[in-house]
């Protein structure tokens, strides 16, 4: 999993840990690692923390390469990384945008090279790319943002395809409003909670269990007849 140590990727490490997972949890710095292994230390299965600062596909590449050398292939691949700077798509800045990209969408295809042969040798794969209801509502502001959530939608439906006749599923979990460090690039704290009650079918905020218990479901070897998706996660905001 990308972006382990995040608001998301934390509780996601969490729950498959404790349903018996071997997580290999890779994110961009080692305190965050440090607290994601703090926070994610029972079992009865395990986290192995990796530096990874996934804008470096070389680096991205030689990781899966090591790992598993280690560990044995990988069974299943999470793309939750994710950055998020605000700019309006009239103002963008190219080499932004090829950065947001870089690491938002390119990065979750190195990783994706990078694992596919060991999950066809095994004939089972599980892929699950993490979007955002944003691609779909057209955020204002997020523009790079928004275009890599698009690709990620679009290249799971070809990794479906490709990937398909080798047991390998391949989704996308959309999901909506959580208070995770993503909120807070919006400047008004108070009234985007509002705006994200009104606007939800389910009048709570979403918990990262309710993140992790939908990509969990992609995870499980049962649900191999679904693929190709994009499973919102958003209380009933957008509704496909
Ligand atoms: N929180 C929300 O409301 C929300 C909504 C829709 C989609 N998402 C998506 O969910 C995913 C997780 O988001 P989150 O809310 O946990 O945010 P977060 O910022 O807490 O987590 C993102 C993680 O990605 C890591 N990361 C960023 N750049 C990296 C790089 N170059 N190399 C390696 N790791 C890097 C960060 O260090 C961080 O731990 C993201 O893809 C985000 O776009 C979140």
């Amino acid at each position: 999993m990308t972006g382990a140590a995040g608001g998301l990727g934390t509780e996601l490490c969490a729950r498959l840990v404790s349903a018996g997972a071997h997580v290999i949890g890779t994110d961009r710095s080692d305190a965050k690692l440090d607290r994601l292994a703090t926070l994610v230390a029972g079992g009865p299965g395990r986290l192995t923390p990796v530096l990874l600062d996934q804008s470096d596909p070389a680096a991205a590449r030689a990781t899966v390469a090591a790992l598993v050398q280690v560990h044995g292939a990988i069974d299943s691949l999470v793309n939750n990384a994710g950055i998020y700077p605000k700019s309006f798509a009239v103002d963008q800045d190219a080499d932004e945008m090829r950065h947001v990209l870089d690491i938002n969408a390119i990065a979750a295809t190195t990783l994706v090279g990078a694992v596919a042969p060991g999950m066809k040798a095994a004939g089972f794969g599980r892929i699950v790319n993490v979007a955002s209801i944003t691609f779909v509502l057209g955020f204002t502001e997020l523009s790079a943002y928004v275009a890599s959530k698009g690709a990620l939608v679009g290249l799971a439906r070809v990794w479906a395809r490709e990937l398909g006749p080798d047991g390998i599923t391949v989704n996308c979990i959309s999901p909506g409003a959580f208070l995770t460090d993503a909120e807070k690039i919006h400047p008004d704290p108070a009234g985007y909670n509002q705006h994200v009650l009104d606007s939800q079918a389910v009048k709570r905020r979403g918990e990262p269990a309710d993140f992790a218990h939908a990509v969990m479901f992609l995870l499980d070897r049962r649900s191999g007849f679904v693929t190709g998706q994009n499973l919102t996660v958003d209380g009933g905001w957008v509704m496909q």
